[in-house]
């Protein structure tokens, strides 16, 4: 079901030198399409002879700010330096490498859509898409990287994030994929309620006898997760003293029971969730900077709702069918639907799944959820203006440019630039559609497009 990438070169024509590297990307099994210049959409590969300005803003274009996976690959004899190839990383290209015969590039452009697309296949499977509703740009790459690493390694991740923006379950997820796991447990330790003084049994188990009221030997949660994975759930509250404890079995996978002297193996892989600053709280000395490296194989962060804003909708219709299922029409008016959009969500996914639990239990009768449904206090203060588009994201991403050094012009191109990319690819790049939607003539729109266009051109 996969579409074939695109290729693009950018530079001399040396028709020779392209049929050579389509020859070998064909018979590597790599087949792949031209790009469709007005409406580019897909994964794809561009060859290119020098690294500059236009090359960045066309990879930022067909990249559409890393969504989608681009690899740049250099032609014949071009030379990139590290610098260069950084700028194209952070322009959205998702790998840059040099290569010395046409079959070895092919190869590893082979190998890299390879994992692409088993990570492809693992978003779009029933584990993840009846459980994990979301499909804004900032979940999506968070969840990529996170389904690539819960298969394809056993290091230990750590999951970061504000409260509720779905921690336990990207935890759970990471369980289920874990290429060793097969009917293996997840135990779950949720590090607030570890009593200081049975803590060590809790983790390490304990032999009969150890203290008043071993009245058993027991395992603890490192023997309950062998072969599997231990979850660490508000890993940052874990007292100091345990924090210690913990160090040598995290890295080796050996422990003692309490009361007993000898070593225990442990295999399991860990993942941890904290909505501390682990940062600040090494510098505070509430939490050791040895423990968080070692839990901290890879990280994660979580994004709050108010960066994937387009997922409320989705989630609040998830929610809606899990509450109401047998609601005839799963849907929410568009006084609802505006005010699900623009509300603040400070508890993120949970504080939207008490709302929709909340409105449904007021909601009566067969249709949709009307604005009726919405408790009381939901009342906003005043109608949305046109004005409320100026998000805090807007203001950050624009600091940020700032603080960079980038210029009005700048700043109003790249404004512009998005806005324009945003409208051809809602519009699916029907050029009329986007110049109405954009205030401005087809004709004003046209001859901007083929400016930037001639700019990344060869
Ligand atoms: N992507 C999602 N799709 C569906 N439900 C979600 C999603 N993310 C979160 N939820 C739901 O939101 C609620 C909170 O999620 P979860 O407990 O995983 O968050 P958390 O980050 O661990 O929160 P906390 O920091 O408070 O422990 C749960 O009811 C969960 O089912
Ligand atoms: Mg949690």
């Amino acid at each position: 079901m996969h579409r074939e990438p695109w290729i693009y070169f950018c530079g001399p024509k040396d028709l020779l030198a392209r049929k050579a590297i389509l020859d070998s990307l064909s018979s590597s099994g790599v087949a792949t399409q031209s790009l469709n210049i007005d409406a580019p959409s897909g994964e794809g590969i561009i060859c290119f002879s020098s690294v500059d300005d236009d090359l960045c803003d066309f990879v930022r274009e067909v990249s559409h700010n890393r969504e989608k996976r681009v690899l740049a690959v250099p032609l014949d004899g071009t030379q990139v330096d590290s610098q260069q190839a950084w700028s194209l990383l952070r322009a959205g290209a998702s790998d840059v490498f040099l290569w010395s015969s046409v079959s070895e590039m092919a190869s590893q452009v082979k190998a890299r859509l390879d994992r692409w697309r088993a990570v492809d296949e693992l978003l779009q499977s029933p584990v993840i898409k009846k459980n994990l509703i979301g499909q804004s740009p900032a979940w999506r790459s968070a969840l990529r990287q996170i389904v690539e690493v819960a298969r394809f390694t056993t290091a230990a991740v750590l999951l970061i994030g504000e409260s509720g923006t779905g921690k336990e379950m990207v935890g759970r997820l990471v369980h289920e994929l874990d290429s060793r796991v097969c009917g293996n447990e997840l135990v779950i330790v949720d590090c607030t309620t570890i009593s200081p003084e049975l803590s060590g049994s809790e983790f390490f188990g304990h032999e009969r006898g150890a203290f008043t009221g071993a009245i058993g030997a027991r395992d603890g949660a490192f023997a309950k997760a062998h072969g599997g994975t231990l979850f660490l759930d508000e890993v940052g509250e874990l007292p100091l003293a345990l924090q210690a404890q913990l160090l040598r079995v995290v890295q080796e996978g050996t422990y003692k029971r309490v009361g007993s002297n000898a070593w225990q193996r442990s295999q399991f892989r860990l993942v941890s969730a904290t909505n501390r600053d682990l940062l600040q709280s090494i510098e505070q000395g509430h939490f050791r900077h040895d423990l968080y490296h070692r839990i901290g194989g890879w990280i994660f962060r979580v994004p709050p709702l108010h960066e994937r804003r387009e997922d409320i909708l989705p989630l609040a219709s998830h929610f809606l069918r899990t509450f109401l299922p047998d609601i005839s029409v799963a849907d929410f008016d568009l006084p609802v639907r505006e005010h699900l959009i623009s509300r603040p969500y400070p508890g993120n996914v949970r504080d939207l799944r008490q709302l929709i639990a909340r409105i449904c239990s007021r909601h009566v009768g067969p249709g949709p959820i009307t604005i009726g449904d919405l408790p009381e206090d939901e009342y906003p203060a005043g109608a949305p203006t046109k004005e409320s588009w100026r998000h805090p994201e807007f203001e950050r991403s624009i600091a940020q440019a700032l603080s960079l050094g980038v210029g009005l012009k700048e700043i109003s191109q790249g404004a512009a630039d998005t806005a324009t990319h945003i409208a051809m690819r809602e519009g699916n790049g029907n050029l009329r559609d986007a110049a109405r939607r954009l205030g401005v003539t087809d004709r004003a729109l046209q001859m901007r497009r083929a400016a930037r266009r001639r700019q990344n051109d060869e």
